[in-house]
């Protein structure tokens, strides 16, 4: 599928993901798991920057969500659940996807992704898959020694049932009355049947959910507010607003617990694809698990002596998913000189690294001001230090890490104390003092 709004060719798209697959791999993004071994079925590890990019794409969601509002709390869930949990929420009965075998060339697919259901993308033959089967998509495993029916246990495939059978303990110490919401961030774990796209569809991935209790005649009006804001985050962290779009499901679309649902979808090479859905699941879940557990999920106002089962708005994100998106779009090649600098132009909040102090050389003499710059930086941002190779060269790894802000250390700085500060994006240079150092970072970086 290609977009209308988003003017690339279908070469030159490819040609970008290929580009931020390489650099991802060379400069210790994103690596294959057990790559050794010859990898492992579509899973990733996190390398040295990657883990970086990932925590900041956490932390930016949770500063917004948790962090900056009143009315929101965080929690961290046990990811080993008791199936009485998925079986009162429907993930056993509904959680799955139609899959189809190709007798042909035996590839697996699911039947409602394929652009054509009879012609098999493999292999091309027409008429040879098999009638469709319903696959469940959760993990299943045994907490305990004994394989049995009784320690039989699930890997959550969402984090946001750990929000609802939660929502007792948490309305009862937190002092929050509807409307609050529950936040958290964590892995979950879905038995794919055709992981792939880099990290964008994996097994083991990590989302960001946060459900919001409200009263359900005041639904529909938080639903819209939670659309809105998170469009918006994902342009305030630099994302064009012409790489991104809020798509309202149509009623065959929603999952079974929902009332509405919108996704917020970014233009992949591949076309629109879900960064996020944002849902008005009504009070499918409190209904559920309070009829399964015997427990009163609901909400007694002592102001009105008003007692009622709060809706619920849900924004589910994914954090993989959406730090695959940050790179792709922060990603830009340019012609400095004759060369070809690529460029990560990341939102300053986002970037692994917020400094990097490179002294011009290896020489002793610059290594002892050039560590104690690092020491007034280091505390306060995250640092890389480097003091191999010309500086143009360090300049460009610091332009592919993405890294707003270089501070070089020279043979000058010796005698005058001042340090040259480099931006990423203008390329400019400023001679500045130390003394004068942080203030001036703090200022450029504006977090
Ligand atoms: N609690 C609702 C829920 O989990 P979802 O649309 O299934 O909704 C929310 O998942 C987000 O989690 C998706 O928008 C996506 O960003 C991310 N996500 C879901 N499955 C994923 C997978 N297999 N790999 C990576 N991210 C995934």
């Amino acid at each position: 599928m290609s977009s209308p709004t988003v003017a690339r060719s279908q070469d030159e798209a490819e040609a970008k993901m290929e580009a931020v697959l390489n650099l991802s791999k060379r400069r210790g993004f994103v690596f294959g798991s057990a790559e050794i071994y010859g990898g492992f079925r579509s899973t990733y590890d996190y390398g040295p920057i990657g883990v970086l990019l990932l925590r900041n794409v956490k932390d930016a969601w949770w500063r917004s969500m948790v962090q900056l509002r009143h009315d929101v709390v965080g929690l961290d869930a046990a990811i080993l659940s008791s199936p009485e949990v998925w079986k009162a929420s429907g993930h056993l009965a509904n959680f799955t996807d139609p899959l189809v075998d190709c007798r042909n060339c035996k590839e697996r697919f699911r039947l409602d992704k394929l652009d054509d259901p009879d012609v098999c993308p493999n292999c091309g033959a027409r008429g040879t898959f098999t009638e469709a089967r319903q696959f469940n998509l959760m993990f299943k495993t045994h907490a305990g020694p004994v394989e049995s029916a009784s320690t039989e246990a699930y890997l959550r495939p969402e984090t946001a049932q750990g929000m609802f059978t939660n929502f007792a303990n948490v309305l009862n110490t937190s002092r929050k009355k509807p409307p609050f919401g529950i936040a958290q961030i964590g892995k979950s774990f879905r038995n794919e049947i055709t992981p792939g796209n880099f990290v964008f569809r994996t097994r083991e991935f990590e989302q960001m959910e946060m459900e919001f209790f409200v009263p359900p005649a005041d639904a529909d009006e938080w639903y819209r507010y939670w659309c809105e804001m998170r469009f918006r985050w994902y342009t305030e962290l630099g994302i064009p607003e012409s790489e991104l779009r809020l798509r309202a499901h149509d009623s065959d679309e929603l999952s079974h617990y929902s009332l509405a649902t919108s996704d917020v979808e970014f233009a992949f090479p591949w076309g629109w694809d879900e960064l996020e859905g944002i849902a008005n699941r009504g009070d499918y879940d409190l209904t559920a698990h309070a009829r399964a557990s015997g427990e009163k999920l609901d909400y007694f106002d002592q102001a009105t002596g008003e007692r009622y089962r709060p809706y619920v708005i849900e924004p589910a994100a994914g954090a993989t998913r959406t730090m695959m998106a940050f790179l792709l779009s922060a990603f830009h090649t340019e012609e400095v000189r004759g060369e070809t600098r690529t460029v990560l132009r990341l939102h300053p909040r986002l970037a692994p690294y917020k400094v990097a102090v490179l002294p011009l050389s290896k020489k002793p003499e610059l290594s002892g001001v050039a560590n104690e710059v690092l020491g007034l930086v280091q505390p306060k941002w995250m640092c890389d230090y480097d003091e191999t190779q010309a500086i143009g060269r360090r300049y460009r790894r610091q332009d592919e890490l993405g890294t707003p802000l270089c501070v070089t250390v020279d043979f000058d700085t010796l005698e005058d104390r001042a340090v040259t500060v480099r931006d990423r994006d203008t390329m400019a240079q400023d001679r500045v003092p130390i003394e004068g150092l942080v203030a001036l970072l703090d200022e450029r970086l504006g977090l």
